[in-house]
């Protein structure tokens, strides 16, 4: 089966086209095209994503993304199509709320046969909804044109799945995966422990309550004047510390929650700490703000690891997937692969590489796949920012 993915839900467009193979106990998948355009460089300007901005850019970049994946997928053939005025108004229709792309779109696809491919994925949700919407109002008239079946897929799955996938030569694979799963997802927008008991069925078993710790990366790292996103600048500047060998940092900040009975996190007093100690200390010299970086990276991981490790015991889970940006976090993977190999060798850690870890579209294609195996198919997409993968436990 031949998917193509669309991924808007923050400040990246991706699109990506996967020959998925196997069934849900044993898939392999064949990337065949993968093109991401990250926003990053406009959005640094405001400290943050913006919203409209992200929409706007999603517009403009989907159709020259699609087709620079199709045809590195092979899969672009140019032929004049004749597109019926009904099929026209219908597709207008779908992408009035989109400026300037149902222009993009009309141009492209009348000149380019519909591919061979089998299934369209989009993400639903969770994100920014005017970012979800414009990939998903792609993805309906891409499914209205070429007449094929949409699925509506959560961001976080993916994140859980691309995970899983472990490379084989050209291959990613998801095989003999040992339920319970128990996933730590960290990102901008994320920080929640969440069970797969059965195979894609999820029941939350911890989340924050207030920042998540993408965000708190984030935010400190804008008090520290880094540019954005600063999670991986302050990981740049604690590791330059470590390197020079050095164990302490002359800050100390809080881990909270840490000795709380529950599986939830907190990061808005972390982030409340850094701000104090700048408040008594505004000038930071370079070496400052790395001991601050290193202190803040410390603490993020004592507080991940030590909740973590209270959900393993809860669950006796059999694998840990960390998942979402923040898993790309050198200190953190290394925290993590250094504590389950010496307290617990009997449960399988998954972390994604580096590439799969940040936002992109295999992943969404990857869960696209389980999604249509179950023949999940849509014929209306609805974007849904706060979109969640379980209920409440
Ligand atoms: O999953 P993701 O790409 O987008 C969301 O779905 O939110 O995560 C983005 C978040 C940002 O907050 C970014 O600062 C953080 O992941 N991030 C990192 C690193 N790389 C990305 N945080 C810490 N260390 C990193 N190396
Ligand atoms: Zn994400």
């Amino acid at each position: 089966m031949k998917i193509l993915a669309i991924e808007t839900s923050c400040d990246e467009t991706a699109i990506a086209i996967l020959e998925c193979k196997g069934d849900e106990k044993h898939a392999e998948f064949t990337v065949l095209g993968n093109t991401l355009l990250s926003q990053i460089e406009i959005h640094k300007e405001y400290g943050g994503v913006f919203p409209a901005l992200a929409k706007r850019e999603h517009a403009k970049n989907l159709v020259p993304i699609l087709e620079a994946t199709l045809e590195e997928a092979e899969l672009l053939h140019e032929d004049t199509q004749v597109i019926s005025e009904e099929m026209h108004a219908n597709i207008s229709l779908v992408l009035a709320r989109e400026p300037g792309l149902a222009e993009a779109f009309f141009e492209f696809v009348s000149e380019c046969e519909p591919p061979r491919i089998d299934a369209i994925a989009v993400t639903a949700g969770p994100g920014l909804e005017p970012a979800l919407w414009v990939g998903i109002n792609f993805a309906r008239a891409l499914a209205l044109l070429w007449k094929k079946p949409l699925v509506a897929v959560n961001h976080m799955e993916g994140h859980i799945l691309s995970a899983l996938a472990s490379e084989q030569g050209e291959s990613l694979l998801i095989q003999d995966v040992q339920t319970p799963v128990l996933a730590l997802l960290i990102s901008g927008g994320h920080t929640e422990l969440v069970l797969m008991k059965n195979w894609l069925k999820y029941e939350l078993i911890g989340q924050t309550r207030d920042d998540a710790v993408g965000e708190a990366f984030d935010k400190v790292a804008r008090m520290l004047e880094l540019p954005y996103p600063g999670g991986p600048e302050i990981s740049r500047l604690a590791e330059e510390f470590r390197k020079l060998g050095n164990e302490t940092s002359k800050f100390t900040l809080p881990r909270p929650m840490l000795h709380d009975a529950t599986c939830d996190f907190s990061f808005a007093g972390l982030k409340t700490a850094v701000l104090y100690l700048l408040k008594d200390k505004p000038e930071l010299s370079v070496e400052e703000k790395k001991h601050l970086a290193h202190e803040f990276e410390n603490a993020v991981a004592d507080v991940l690891w030590k909740k973590t490790s209270r959900a393993l015991e809860q669950t006796g889970a059999q694998t840990l997937v960390l998942g979402g940006g923040v898993s790309a976090n050198t200190h953190i993977r290394r925290v993590f692969t250094e504590k389950m190999r010496s307290e617990y060798p009997h449960v399988t850690l998954c972390i994604p590489s580096a590439t799969l870890a940040t936002d992109n579209a295999i992943m969404i294609a990857l869960a696209g796949f389980y999604r249509a195996s179950r023949e999940e198919f849509v014929t209306d997409v609805r974007a849904n920012g706060n979109l969640s993968l379980a209920p409440v436990r």
